[in-house]
């Protein structure tokens, strides 16, 4: 049995999460959205093309006008405006027009470059999120960010626009390699961390059906944590204040992930910009040491990293500054005031992120 959630856009409903542990429920929702006469093409990339292509191609075959499927090589390096544009050629060439449909099927690369695709082809046609990935179920495929990465700054160039459906079937993560799985996850901990206390001890009461990838542990995990990031991103949809706090670990984070050509995961990347944030958190005397030890250690089950080698604290701390989350010289940063409880703050020093970096990196010590 599926459950759903339905987001709202400026206090309008706008489109339905459908929360399922298969993908038998696809078609009939996919039919509410009026597809016989419409052509799909479902969006994807060589990794997830091979596990689920083959299924969805066959649930669209003879309910809609045409199906056809574009296939892009896997990997954050093609999230790029070249592959948008091979999929333009390519809708061009199908001649696809304003009535038709993108489906995005796949982890946050596919969602995000299909959703810009989708937002500027005729200037906007209808798509679908299937994200596959726990980091798109969980974060990226909810909130209309699409977009892609220009000149090495990630999701430079984009738009918001929002999708008519987003199906979520747990069982795609099951095939998810441990690394992967874990970088979701660290989303997830966000979530708890910055809105809901209640819902970051039931992580932490959880851990072993986690780690096990019991289905309807899964299922709650993933709807409670769609559930925290409905609220932020309705009352803020397109992040003009309070959307920010999704931001928690990405500032540090997203300098780490440039810092070390992107050879950690995002989530491992956000994981430790989370503990950073923590860090300072405690040393602003929001969090008592013992909470800022139990989030820190708290990543550890789960195969995150709250610690890194071979980082230069002060390239780090160049990446921070350069990041978007800049506005004018002062950092946006988001910190802990508790449990559960995030703001906004723009006070934070160099001094302080530095000695946050320095709480992170993990020097040998000669001796
Ligand atoms: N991933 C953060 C947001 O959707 O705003």
């Amino acid at each position: 049995m599926s459950s759903r959630l339905n987001i709202l856009y400026n206090r309008k409903p706008c489109y339905d999460i459908v929360f399922s542990s298969d993908f038998q429920e696809l078609a009939g929702e996919l039919a509410a959205l009026e597809i016989e006469n419409r052509k799909i093409c479902v969006v994807t990339d060589s990794h997830v093309s091979a596990l689920y292509g083959e299924e969805i191609m066959g649930i669209l075959e003879g309910k809609c006008s045409k199906s056809v499927l574009f296939t892009f090589p896997a990997g954050e390096e093609n999230k790029t405006l070249d592959t948008v544009r091979g999929l333009y050629t390519f809708l061009i060439g199908e001649k696809f027009d304003r009535r038709d449909l993108l489906i995005a099927l796949g982890g946050g690369v596919v969602g995000d470059l299909t959703g810009f695709a989708a937002a500027t082809y005729l200037r906007g046609i209808d798509f679908v999120q299937i994200p596959t990935t726990l980091l798109a179920q969980a974060d990226s495929a909810i909130g209309g960010k699409t977009g892609v990465d220009f000149d090495g700054y990630k999701n430079m160039v984009g738009a918001f626009y929002m999708p008519r459906l987003v199906y979520m079937n747990v069982k795609t993560l099951k095939t998810l390699d441990d690394r992967q799985f874990f970088s979701g996850f660290a989303e997830i901990m966000k979530h708890g961390l910055i809105k809901d206390a209640l819902f970051y001890e039931w992580l932490l009461d959880h851990m072993y059906e986690i780690c096990d990838r019991e289905e309807e542990t899964l299922l709650e995990m993933v709807e409670r944590s769609c559930t925290i990031k409905k609220l932020v991103v309705e009352k803020d949809p397109l992040e003009k204040g309070d959307r920010a706090l999704l931001n928690f670990g990405h500032t540090i984070g997203h300098a780490i992930e440039k810092a070390v050509n992107f050879t950690l995961t995002h989530g491992e990347c956000v994981t430790l910009g989370a503990v950073a944030a923590a860090f300072i958190s405690w040393k602003h005397e929001w969090l008592s040491m013992e909470e800022y030890y139990e989030i820190r250690d708290m990543f550890v089950p789960f195969n995150l990293p709250i610690s890194i080698e071979n980082i230069d604290p002060q390239e780090v701390l160049r990446l921070t500054r350069s990041d978007k989350k800049m506005e004018g010289d002062s950092i946006k940063f988001v910190l802990l005031k508790k449990v559960g409880k995030a703001l906004i703050d723009r006070t934070v020093t160099d001094e302080d992120i530095l000695n946050a970096i320095s709480e992170i990196h993990y020097v040998e010590d000669d001796e």
